[in-house]
């Protein structure tokens, strides 16, 4: 057997409300290489904080070149918009610029469900998935990602729909779950709620349902109800570095987002 000649390497970073992970991606066929190193989040997550987590943990990777950092805001052209589930001196900050002069290299900043439904998208359980396609991410919050035919509509804060009088992920997020501890049937009878109301605004295809609890996705697959097809993420708790890595090599990027 031949060896495949190695592919671009690039890093991915994937800031969350409780911890910060970060891996190095193979971008021609999205493996993970080497595992993920992570790191809690500092609290408070201020920028200077967290910047400095995410230098530190970069110096760990093995790689040159831009990296990709995800996180859990709206970002336009570099610059953070919003912080969910982060502190909130991050509004305004010149997030890219700032994280590129700490870790010396170029930095492409994005939201982390984007990220993660780019890797989706590329590599896992969208590939190759024309029509409308969302992706959700269950964590801290709930994160979207929708695509058109395979082009991201970048920054939709879908998590933040009103269900139940209230943000949808403080009513359906898997943070949520675990504080009032609810069994799998009771969190997943909220989230069919939230998929009917996303159902009847964008009527997307396919709904692919990604976030760490996706790897438990056989024990509540089963539960799930939405007129839309339901896919499980491939990369589950993964999805936010490698999409970030891939995001660095250019794929998905408008050159505005
Ligand atoms: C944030 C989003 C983020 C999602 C998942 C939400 O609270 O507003 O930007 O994608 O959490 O982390």
């Amino acid at each position: 057997m031949t060896a495949r000649p190695p592919g671009v390497v690039l890093a991915g970073l994937d800031i969350g409300g409780s911890a910060i992970k970060a891996g190095l991606a193979d971008i021609d066929d999205g493996l993970l290489l080497g595992g993920l190193h992570s790191v809690p989040t500092p609290q408070p997550a201020t920028p200077d904080a967290v910047i400095a987590a995410c230098a530190d943990l970069a110096k760990t990777l093995d790689a040159d070149g831009p990296v990709g950092v995800g996180m859990p805001s709206v970002i336009q052209r570099g610059i953070v918009r919003t912080a969910a589930n982060i502190d909130p001196a991050w509004i305004g900050c010149e997030g890219a610029r700032r994280m590129s002069e700490a870790l010396a290299r170029p930095v492409v900043l994005l939201n982390d469900a984007d990220a993660a439904g780019l890797a989706e998208m590329r590599w896992g359980a969208g590939r190759n998935t024309s029509g409308v396609v969302i992706m959700l991410t269950f964590g801290t919050g709930i994160g979207t990602a929708l695509f058109n035919d395979g082009v991201l509509l970048p920054n939709t804060e879908l998590g933040h729909l009103t269900l139940r009088g209230m943000d949808a992920e403080h009513w359906a997020s898997a943070r949520v779950r675990t504080a009032e501890k609810l069994d799998f049937a009771h969190w997943v009878e909220r989230v069919n709620d939230y998929l009917a109301e996303m159902h009847r605004l964008f009527w997307p295809d396919v709904f692919i349902l990604g976030g760490a609890v996706s790897a438990r996705f056989a024990e509540f697959g089963p539960l799930l109800r939405s007129a839309a097809e339901l896919r499980p993420a491939h990369f589950a708790g993964q999805a936010g570095v490698l999409g970030a890595a891939l995001a660095a090599s250019g794929h998905g990027m408008a050159r505005r987002s």
